[in-house]
């Protein structure tokens, strides 16, 4: 344990490419925007998510749309690709970090319970949402999947999550719980708390963030901290604010459009260096489980069981085709070995899809297949 915790580290610390079977860590090449003509390879962790809707009122049954749309705002979130980054004041815009971790959707429960408010309800001291002989849902493996429970609560309150280190002593009731009405962006989400902030944050938490002010109700004696040095301390929390200009406190300028204040969904746009370690750190110490698990549809929940995109022809000489089933829409990027795009394509599914590899050098290439949250790797290898 304690050595593949040390090999996790130094994989980390080195480029993580030659050592990837010893290392859990997913290599990835990083998912470019269509203008961009070339990316190199790096590592991200792609991290698998149950989310579990459990309803009392009809509207509380929120669609997988409105599910995958949050799943969308992590994997911005994280990676830095949110539409914000360019308008981070100058002050604070160099720390805005790619965290390297991205989500993929891997089920989708229903369950309609007979509670109201059912995520803050408690009996014989267990959380009523994560138990479904308490008018809940079992969480799906909580060691290797990161539960997403979307209820309704009636303490004012959105979002929560658990600690890693809270995590070892009740794992059957780790993972997130969300409000319907601020998850994702879509369907039932109303503004201030309609771009999927409220879940970037409570992610932050789950990944052993904590607030900028600290962990009181405000910290106008600026005695608190959250224990980072890139985070400026700060007095207020910044609850259903938006300043157009970083306000002072404890004696410098404050970070509020960080993930871990309580500002407007619309002003929120950074994690910074020093989160994203802590957040690595986090991964490997607590939460390792999540690096060793796949992102295949998890059996049990139907929902997702959707056709998977298939490779024919593999190795391939002058001609290969992508096998989409679904009628709905995928995207295509693939990589050359050293990590270069040389495709990007959309493509409606339903049926195959030809790719012309005349005049492709022989070599290894790697395929990546975005559908609607999915995200699937293939390997294309070009015989000489
Ligand atoms: N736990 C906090 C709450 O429920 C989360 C606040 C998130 N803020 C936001 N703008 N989405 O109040
Ligand atoms: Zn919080
Ligand atoms: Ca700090």
């Amino acid at each position: 344990m304690k050595t593949a915790l040390i090999l996790l580290l130094a994989c980390l610390a080195s480029s993580c490419l030659s050592a990837q079977r010893t290392c859990g860590v997913q290599t990835l090449p990083r998912f470019v925007p269509q203008h961009t003509a070339s990316v190199s390879a790096r590592e991200v962790a792609v991290l698998p998510v149950v989310v579990h809707i459990v309803w009392h009122q009809p509207e509380e049954n929120i669609s997988d749309t409105q599910v995958e749309s949050q799943i969308e705002v992590l994997n911005q979130d994280f990676r830095a690709l949110n539409v914000e980054v360019p308008d981070i004041h100058p002050l604070f815009d160099e720390l805005a970090a790619d965290v390297e971790i991205e989500f993929c959707l891997t089920a989708i429960t229903r369950t309609q319970t007979p509670w109201e408010g059912v995520s803050n309800l408690f009996a014989q001291g267990k959380r009523r949402v994560c138990h479904t002989e308490l008018g809940g849902r079992d969480a799906i493996d909580p060691a290797h999947y990161i539960n997403i429970w979307v209820a309704g609560r009636s303490d004012g309150t959105l979002g929560s999550a658990t600690f890693p280190e809270q995590a070892q002593d009740k794992p059957e009731e780790d993972g997130l719980f969300l409000r319907p009405d601020v998850f994702g962006t879509q369907g039932s989400t109303t503004p201030p708390f309609n771009l999927g902030r409220t879940c970037t944050h409570e992610m932050g938490h789950y990944l052993n963030l904590g607030h900028l002010w600290g962990s009181g109700a405000d910290n106008f004696d600026c005695e608190q901290d959250d224990g980072l040095e890139d985070t400026p301390r700060q007095a207020s929390t910044y609850r259903n604010t938006c300043p157009a200009v970083p306000p002072f406190s404890c004696g410098s300028a404050d970070m509020f459009m960080n993930y871990m204040n309580y500002t407007d969904d619309a002003c929120m746009a950074l994690f910074t260096p020093g989160q994203k370690a802590r957040v690595w750190g986090a991964l490997m110490q607590f939460r390792s489980g999540l690096l060793q698990s796949s992102c295949a549809p998890v059996a049990s929940a139907p929902s997702l069981n959707r056709t998977p995109p298939r490779l024919l022809g593999n190795p391939a000489k002058n001609v290969a085709h992508l096998q989409l089933s679904e009628k709905e829409k995928y995207e295509i990027a693939i990589f050359d070995a050293a990590g270069r795009l040389v495709l990007l394509t959309r493509h409606h599914g339903g049926g195959l899809l030809e790719i012309d590899l005349s005049g492709w050098a022989a070599g290894i290439y790697h395929i990546k297949i975005k559908h609607g949250a999915q995200l699937h790797l293939k390997k294309l290898i070009i015989a000489q």
